[in-house]
């Protein structure tokens, strides 16, 4: 029997840090890897789910999704290219579903009986944020197992990433242990980078995954194809591997 539905989000404050990049690369990783992955856009913007070469319209309509229908998630989610990968693309709903979970007194709840209703589809949820502390990353935050937060090696990110557990700490929607930091675009040959790292390394905290600024990542948004199955033997494939192993562990998935 396979374990529980396992839930990862990959969210923070800041904003182009590497986040839809990383979502759409470990669910590739956790598909080809043979977990059955769901990867939720949950950005109005739409770049995971352009980045998989799909269309922004829920299977269905939003109004199963807002409605809280039946068969969760799955129902309204879109075949991938990618053997395993199901997406449940961002739609214009997105922005619907901030404003019913902002008026809600429980933002947690919908995307909660979501997830519950998705449970036997998938073993592993993927959840691409948003930039910010909206009432979806709220919720998200009290429904997931880890929350991957990339941060890029320079003083500003800093304190972004301390304010967002601050955040966590003040609402207790979730626990600041969940919070799993991790270097993102990290550039060596910038001393204030590998200075940072240093620290970073010193001071403990962080996931052991850098991934490099590269222009495999960046070409993603063009090639509409995951990077890791694309260059799976660049650098940042294996940091993006390492990163899926250390999140798949924290996250409980056997
Ligand atoms: N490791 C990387 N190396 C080079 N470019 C990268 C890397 N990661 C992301 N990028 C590029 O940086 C930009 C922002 O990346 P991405 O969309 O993943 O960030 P984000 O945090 O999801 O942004 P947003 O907050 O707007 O959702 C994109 O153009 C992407 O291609
Ligand atoms: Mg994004």
């Amino acid at each position: 029997m396979m374990g529980a539905m396992r839930v990862i989000a990959v969210t923070g404050l800041k904003g182009g840090v590497g986040k839809t990049s990383t979502a759409v690369n470990l669910a590739a990783i956790s598909a080809v890897t043979g977990h059955r992955t769901l990867l939720w856009d949950l950005d109005p913007q739409g770049a995971a789910t352009y980045c998989l070469d799909l269309k922004p319209k829920l299977r269905g309509g939003a109004s199963r999704l807002i409605g809280g229908g039946r068969g969760g998630l799955a129902a309204v989610a879109r075949h991938s290219t990618i053997d395993g990968l199901d997406v449940v693309p961002a739609d214009s709903s997105v922005r619907e579903i901030d404003r019913v979970l902002s008026v809600s007194g429980k933002p947690a709840k919908p995307i909660r009986k979501l997830l519950a209703g998705t449970k036997g589809a998938a073993d592993v949820v993927i959840l691409d944020c948003p930039p910010g502390l909206s009432a979806v990353v709220e919720a998200v935050a009290s429904v997931a197992d880890v929350l991957l937060v990339p941060v890029v090696p320079e003083p500003l990110p800093f304190r972004a990433l301390a304010r967002f557990s601050e955040f966590l700490d003040e609402t207790k929607v979730a626990s600041p242990k969940i919070v799993a930091p991790f270097l993102s675009m990290i550039d060596r040959r910038k001393p204030i980078h590998r200075r940072i790292e240093v620290e970073v390394r010193s001071r403990g905290g962080f996931l052991g995954a850098a991934i490099p600024e590269s222009s495999a990542v960046a070409r993603m948004g063009e090639e509409q194809v995951p990077m890791v199955l694309s260059a799976p033997r660049s650098l940042a494939a294996a940091e993006y591997r390492k990163l899926w192993a250390e999140a798949a562990e924290r996250a409980g998935l056997s």
